[in-house]
C-alpha cells in the first residue's frame, strides 16, 4: 500500500502528539506508533516538568542549573531558548487539559530535583507523564486532519538511495520522502510518502539490560537516521537514573523518582550508613551521573547487589499523597515505604544524544525533523538536568512546527518512490537467534559501556558486538522482516555508535567516565 500525507509523525509520547497538534491546522498528519498509542515513555514519567512559573525563581537560575549539570558541553544559546520558552510550553499545556498540582493556596505545588538549585518542578502527583499523555492523547483524537494508526513500526525513513542512488554521509542534500512501515496487523511493509516527517521515537533504554524505559524504547529513530547516512551525536551521554527499584527479574524495572530524594529520602548502604557526603557537597541532590557513580562505588566496594532509599523518617500521609504510584508498586512486593528501606539500584535511563537537530528542530537531512528524547539539541550536554526533558520535547516540538508550516508549501511529494522490496527474503527467524544476540548485546553495552568505562573494556565491546552485527545483518537479508528483527538491529547499531562516540572522546566528562581518562 502507498499512502500520502502532509506531515508524518513518527511517535506517540509528547514529541509526536505535541508536534501534530500544532501542525493539524495546516495539512493532513499522520501519527504512526508502532504499539498502541500510551505505550511510551512519556506516559511513565513520574517526577515532572522542569519550568520557570514563580517570582522566586528565575531563567537565569534554570539556565546555569541546566548548564552546570551538563559539564560544560551545553550549547547555551539552546539552553537559554529552551529554558525561556519554558513558561509559554507550560501554559498551553494547561490549556490543552493538563492538570499540574497545587497548594491548598491555589499555587503550583513545585518539587525539587537533583541539580536543581529552587522548587520548580510541575507536577501531577507522581504520574504526570500519563496526565499529560491523557491530555495530549484526547486533543489528537479530536482533530479532523489527524489521523493515528498503533502498531506500525517505521523500518526505515526514504531518501535517495531507495531511488538507487549512491548515499554517502558527505552528501549535503540528502533528502526524506517519508517512511517505508511494517504493518504489524497485516505483516505487509506499506510506504508511507510525506512532505515533512518528524521523528519522536524516544529513547534507546533497552541497548542495556537493566532500564527504566518501556520496551519500545530501542533506539530506532537514532538507528534509522544513522543508516540514512544523517548526523548523530553525543550518543556516549547516556544516563543512568539513580533509583530504580531493585527488584531482580523485572523488566523494565520500576523508577523510584528522583522527587523522592527532593522530598528528603536518604540514600544507605547494606549496613545502613549514608554516604552521599563523600561523593558531593550537595548529596542525595548532586546531578544525576554524580549520584549514579557514587552507588555504583559503593556496590562495587562493598559486592552488593543495591543500596538502600530511605524514607522512614518522612511524613507518611505526605508521602502517600505525593508518591501513591510509587507507595503503591513498594507495597505490592511487601515493601512499605514509610516502614521498610527501600532496595534501589542504578538502571540506564535516557539518552542525552541523539539525531543532530537545529534551534528549529531541522536534522542533516532535508524535510526531516526530531524532537523528544531522539534528538540531540544541544540543551542536555553531557548530563540532563532532572525533569528537563519533557519540557524539551515540547520546545522542540512547538519550534519544529513553526518552522515545517512555513516550509510545507514549498515542498511536493516526492512520488517516484519505489515500495519496499521484499525479493529474497524467505526465512522466518527462529526466535532464539534474535533474543539470544539481543541478551548478547545489552550483557556487552551493560558490562563494558556502563556507568564506569575503560579502554580496555570499550575495544572488548566493539569487537563483540561486530560478530553479532556481521550475524544479524545476514539474518536480516533473507528474514521475513519482523518487529523483533528490526528492533535488534537498531538496537546493534546504536551501541555500535555509543561505543565509537565513547571511544573518540578524550576527557572525563558528565555521564562519560573511564578509568583511563582523566577530568576535562
Ligand atoms: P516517547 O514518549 O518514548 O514516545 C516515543 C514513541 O515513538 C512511542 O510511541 C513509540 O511507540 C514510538 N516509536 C518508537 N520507535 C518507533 C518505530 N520504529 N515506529 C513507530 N513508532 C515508534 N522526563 C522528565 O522530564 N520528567 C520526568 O519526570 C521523567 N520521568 C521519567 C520516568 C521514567 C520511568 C522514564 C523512563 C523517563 C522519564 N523521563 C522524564 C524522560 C521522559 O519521560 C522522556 O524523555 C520523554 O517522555 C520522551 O518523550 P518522546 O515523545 O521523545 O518519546
Ligand atoms: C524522576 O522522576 O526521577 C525522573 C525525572 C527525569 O527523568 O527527568
Amino acid at each position: 500500500m502507498i499512502k500520502h500525507t502532509d506531515f508524518l509523525v513518527i511517535g506517540s509520547g509528547i514529541a509526536g502528539l505535541s508536534f501534530a497538534l500544532k501542525v493539524a491546522n495546516y495539512g493532513k498528519v499522520c501519527i504512526l506508533t508502532k504499539a498502541k498509542v500510551e505505550e511510551n515513555t512519556t506516559n511513565h514519567a513520574q517526577g515532572g516538568i522542569a519550568a520557570v512559573m514563580v517570582a522566586s525563581d528565575s531563567y537565569e537560575k534554570h539556565i546555569r542549573d541546566t548548564i552546570i549539570a551538563g559539564d560544560g558541553c551545553c550549547n547555551e544559546n539552546i539552553v537559554r531558548l529552551t529554558v525561556s520558552e519554558s513558561t509559554k510550553r507550560i501554559e498551553e499545556l494547561i490549556a490543552w487539559g493538563t492538570r499540574f498540582d497545587k497548594t491548598h493556596a491555589g499555587n503550583f505545588d513545585l518539587a525539587r530535583e537533583g541539580g536543581h538549585s529552587e522548587h520548580r518542578i510541575l507536577h501531577y502527583k507522581d504520574q504526570t507523564g500519563s496526565e499529560i499523555e491523557r491530555a495530549l492523547i484526547a486533543n489528537v483524537k479530536n482533530h479532523p486532519n489527524i489521523e493515528i494508526l498503533e502498531n506500525q513500526f517505521a523500518i526505515d525513513i526514504i531518501t535517495q538511495h531507495h531511488l538507487g542512488e549512491n548515499v554517502t554521509r558527505r552528501r549535503p542534500d540528502i533528502c526524506c520522502y517519508g517512511a517505508y512501515v511494517l504493518n504489524s496487523e497485516t505483516q505487509e511493509i506499506d510506504t508511507y510518502l510525506a512532505k515533512i516527517t518528524i521523528l519522536a521515537t524516544g529513547g534507546a533504554g533497552h541497548v542495556y539490560n537493566t532500564t527504566t524505559n518501556p520496551m519500545v524504547s530501542t533506539g530506532d529513530g537514532v538507528a534509522m537516521v544513522f543508516r540514512a547516512k544523517g548526523k548523530v551525536n553525543n550518543m556516549e551521554f547516556f544516563q543512568f537514573h539513580p533509583t530504580s527499584l531493585y527488584n531482580p527479574g523485572e523488566k523494565p524495572s520500576f523508577l523510584v523518582s528522583e522527587a523522592v530524594r527532593g522530598f528528603g529520602g536518604i540514600l544507605k548502604n547494606l549496613k545502613g550508613e549514608e554516604f552521599m557526603y563523600k561523593y558531593d557537597a550537595r548529596k542525595e541532590l548532586a546531578p544525576r551521573d554524580i549520584v549514579a557513580r557514587a552507588i555504583d562505588n559503593e556496590m562495587k566496594h562493598s559486592g552488593d547487589d543495591h543500596v538502600f532509599l530511605d524514607c522512614r523518617h518522612l511524613n507518611k500521609n505526605a508521602l502517600i499523597s505525593h508518591f501513591p504510584n510509587i507507595y503503591a508498586k513498594c507495597l505490592s512486593i511487601g515493601i512499605d515505604m514509610h516502614k521498610d528501606l527501600i532496595p534501589v539500584v542504578p538502571a540506564a535511563h535516557y539518552s542525552c544524544g541523539g539525531i543532530t537537530v537545529n534551534e528549529y528542530g531541522q536534522s542533516s537531512i532535508q524535510n526531516l525533523y526530531a524532537s523528544g528524547e531522539c534528538a540531540c539539541t544541544g540543551l542536555h550536554g553531557a548530563n540532563r538536568l532532572a525533569s528537563n526533558s519533557l519540557l524539551e520535547a515540547a520546545v522542540f516540538s512547538h519550534r519544529s512546527a513553526i518552522h515545517a508550516i512555513q516550509q510545507i508549501e514549498t515542498i511536493s511529494l516526492n512520488k517516484n518512490i519505489p515500495e519496499w522490496n521484499a525479493d529474497g527474503m524467505v526465512l522466518n527467524e527462529e526466535m532464539i537467534l534474535i533474543t539470544q544476540s539481543l541478551k548478547e548485546v545489552q550483557a556487552l553495552m551493560s558490562n563494558y559501556v556502563g556507568i564506569v568505562r575503560s579502554n580496555l573494556r570499550l575495544q572488548r565491546a566493539l569487537d563483540r558486538l561486530g560478530l553479532i552485527h556481521k550475524e544479524t545483518e545476514e539474518l536480516y537479508d533473507k528474514s521475513v522482516l519482523s518487529v523483533p528483527i528490526c528492533e535488534l538491529r537498531n538496537i546493534i547499531e546504536v551501541s555500535y555508535v555509543i561505543i565509537k562516540s565513547a571511544q573518540e572522546r578524550r576527557q572525563n566528562c558528565g555521564l562519560h567516565y573511564s578509568i583511563d581518562l582523566c577530568k576535562h
